[in-house]
């Protein structure tokens, strides 16, 4: 029996596959590259030193999904499907919608066809709003989203508590992700963001590689230290890791749970960049920009109940985050396209 994961061939999925496969299980992976390149294939098959199946695929489509299921038996499914750009998601929320919950129902119809009720999904700390204070808790009110792409998560961990309660054979783990950043050591896989990168980090690896002129830091006026936004950064390679816990949980009981996945330690925006630069002795130019629309002061994890119940633990540290982000963009520095 096969691992399937959707999206296996973006950021975190790719990091995900290699973890499964360190741990000892075999995968299987579908994409449909609309934000991915094919070439990451060969690296993950490269570093893991073993091939897996690939289905070039779109969750939308039913036909097509089925017949991934009908060439591989399928007892667990990772998740990370999906579109991810907040302000694409607020100029065409049908696309959010349809791609991100119209393929999440494709998908859970045809896993329930095929008798396979294991779920990991990609959920995300934005669920949680503006309106709780950090540390966040999984018990905490979630919903009162900002944007689409933020619904769109909260209506997919709705939908996946409402199957599980429909029938007790599903289990369901919904993962509340802080912000991933990093990339796996060797420097062969990473974030390859198509255009300019909406988030800190690989703008802050463009800038360093010459590729961006200058970082804009979003405010300096916020309720925090220094006054720039505080974040939870996590390796996305501790991320990886905390997927094969959580899915080993989830072969293991049924029902859905929310978990978090942060370090539970907030990081400034001038925190990181000052790092980034101490660590791998480049300069970051910046300046100090005007606050962009919906950023929050705060946003860290409390991240006890991941280790209360599948035992993981994020273990490295801002250090290793910014180094292996700088290995990867400095060894790839247009990504995958070189
Ligand atoms: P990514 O864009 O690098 O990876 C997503 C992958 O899914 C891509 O390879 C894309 O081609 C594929 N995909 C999208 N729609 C598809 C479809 N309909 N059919 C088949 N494949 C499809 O993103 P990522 O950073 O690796 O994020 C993975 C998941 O985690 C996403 O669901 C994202 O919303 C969620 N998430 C990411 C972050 C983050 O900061 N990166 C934070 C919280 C949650
Ligand atoms: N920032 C800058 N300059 C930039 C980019 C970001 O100063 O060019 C700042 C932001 O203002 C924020 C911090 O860096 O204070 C982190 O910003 P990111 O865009 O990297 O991450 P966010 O926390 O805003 O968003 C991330 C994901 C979203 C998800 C959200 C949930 O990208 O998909 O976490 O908490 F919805």
């Amino acid at each position: 029996m096969a691992i399937l994961i959707t999206g296996g061939c973006g950021y975190i999925g790719s990091h995900t596959c290699l973890e499964l496969i360190r741990a000892g299980y075999d995968i299987a992976v579908l994409d449909n590259y609309c934000n991915s390149k094919p070439e990451v294939l060969g690296r993950i098959r490269e570093l893991a030193g073993r091939d897996f199946p690939f289905f070039p695929c779109d969750i939308r489509d039913e036909k097509a999904l089925r017949a991934v299921f009908d060439a591989v038996p399928v007892q667990a499914v990772i998740h990370f499907a999906g579109l991810k750009a907040v302000g694409e998601s607020v100029r065409d929320p049908l696309a959010y919608y349809d791609n991100n919950v119209g393929g999440t129902v494709t998908l859970c119809r045809v896993m329930q066809q095929a008798g396979c009720r294991c779920i990991v999904f990609s959920s995300s700390a934005t669920v949680y709003g503006k309106d709780n204070p950090s540390p966040l808790r999984e018990e905490m009110p979630v919903g009162r989203v900002e944007n689409p792409y933020g619904r769109t998560k909260y209506i997919i961990e709705t939908l996946l508590q409402d199957l599980c309660a429909s029938d007790p054979a599903w289990s369901a783990m919904l993962l509340r992700y802080f912000n991933p950043i990093g990339a796996h050591e060797s420097g062969r896989i990473g974030e390859d963001p198509a255009g300019i990168p909406n988030n800190l980090m690989p703008y802050i690896a463009q800038v360093a590689v010459g590729r961006l002129e200058q970082l804009s830091v979003f405010g300096n006026d916020y309720n925090t230290p220094d006054g720039t936004g505080v974040r939870d950064y996590i390796h996305v390679t501790d991320l990886a890791r905390g997927h094969v816990a959580a899915l080993a949980y989830a072969l293991r009981h049924t029902g859905a749970e929310a978990v978090n996945l942060g370090t539970g330690k907030g990081c400034s925006v001038l925190e990181l960049v000052h790092t980034f630069e101490r660590v791998n002795g480049i300069p970051v130019q910046y300046r100090i920009a005007p606050r962009r629309p919906g950023d929050v002061d705060v946003c860290y994890a409390d991240p006890a109940k991941a280790a209360r119940l599948f035992g993981w633990r994020a273990e490295k540290t801002l250090d290793d985050m910014c180094r292996d982000s700088w290995r990867w963009q400095s060894l790839n520095p247009q990504g995958y396209d070189a």
